[in-house]
């Protein structure tokens, strides 16, 4: 059976001593009962003090925001996948739309960056999503088809199962606009017929895909209710320690 997941993706937020508290204040308020998988994203500066933190927390796992699509050597300011491994990071995400459009990461890197990530034992949060446009003009499904069609489902079935799925629509993240649970699992279902159509029920069944894009306490019970929905990537509300543990219980 697939995971429940819910990762807080901190962003380029927070200093040091408000890392410190926000991880006390999750791993005080979390309770690992409800078989929830919890991901706490920060910035690559707070990686190491992050897994020390979480070392005893069995259902508590650490994501590295970005990686080098190379692998060591002479990339100046670049942190690769393998030193992210030796920390004791678990996850890497990428695509994120953030890194797309600001950073213009083209399916050309984001396929270096998982080949980096899956060489070096990393799994992956894969972020994919349309941007208002493509969804007002109707050919988001055929956006989100197409980033995956150049990414992930390139891959083989051993590499896919170390890949969990982020639906982001643009228009929602950081926006305060959530897609509605109906907008959200339409997506959700058809990404997971994707995934089945190339690697079969049993493996599209077990994948995980998340929901990212203003997602909150007060809207992640009726979003996390739908089939094909397994948690959530949570940006905003996951830099307050009751928001994001309430998302978390909200399974
Ligand atoms: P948000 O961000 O929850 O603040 O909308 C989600 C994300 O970008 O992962």
């Amino acid at each position: 059976m697939r995971k429940k997941i819910v990762a807080g993706n901190w962003k380029m937020n927070l200093n040091y001593d408000e890392v410190t508290s926000l991880v006390d204040e999750i791993l005080r308020l979390h309770s690992s009962d409800n078989n929830v998988e919890v991901i706490l994203s920060p910035p690559f500066i707070y990686l190491d003090k992050v897994v020390r933190s979480c070392a005893n927390h069995d259902h508590v796992f650490i994501a590295s925001q970005n990686c080098s699509e190379y692998n060591n050597g002479a990339y100046t300011g670049e942190i690769s996948a393998s030193m992210l491994n030796s920390i004791g990071v678990n996850y890497i995400i990428i695509g994120h739309s953030e890194r797309r459009s600001i950073f213009n990461e083209s399916n050309e890197n984001l396929n270096l960056k998982i080949t980096q990530a899956l060489q070096n034992n990393l799994k992956i949060i894969f972020c994919c999503g349309e941007n208002i446009d493509q969804r007002e003009s109707g050919e988001y499904l055929q956006v989100i088809k197409k980033q995956l069609e150049e990414t992930i489902l390139c891959l083989d079935q051993k590499s896919l199962s170390k890949i969990v799925i982020a639906y982001e629509p643009i228009w929602a993240i950081g926006t305060g606009k959530t897609a509605s649970s109906v907008q959200a699992q339409e997506i959700h279902f058809f990404i997971r017929s994707l995934i089945s159509d190339k690697f079969g029920t049993e493996i599209s069944n077990n994948t995980s895909i998340l929901y990212g894009g203003s997602c909150k306490p007060t809207n992640s019970k009726e979003l996390f209710s739908q089939s094909d929905i397994d948690g959530g990537l949570i940006g905003g509300a996951s830099l307050k320690s009751s928001d994001f543990t309430a998302i978390i219980n909200s399974f």
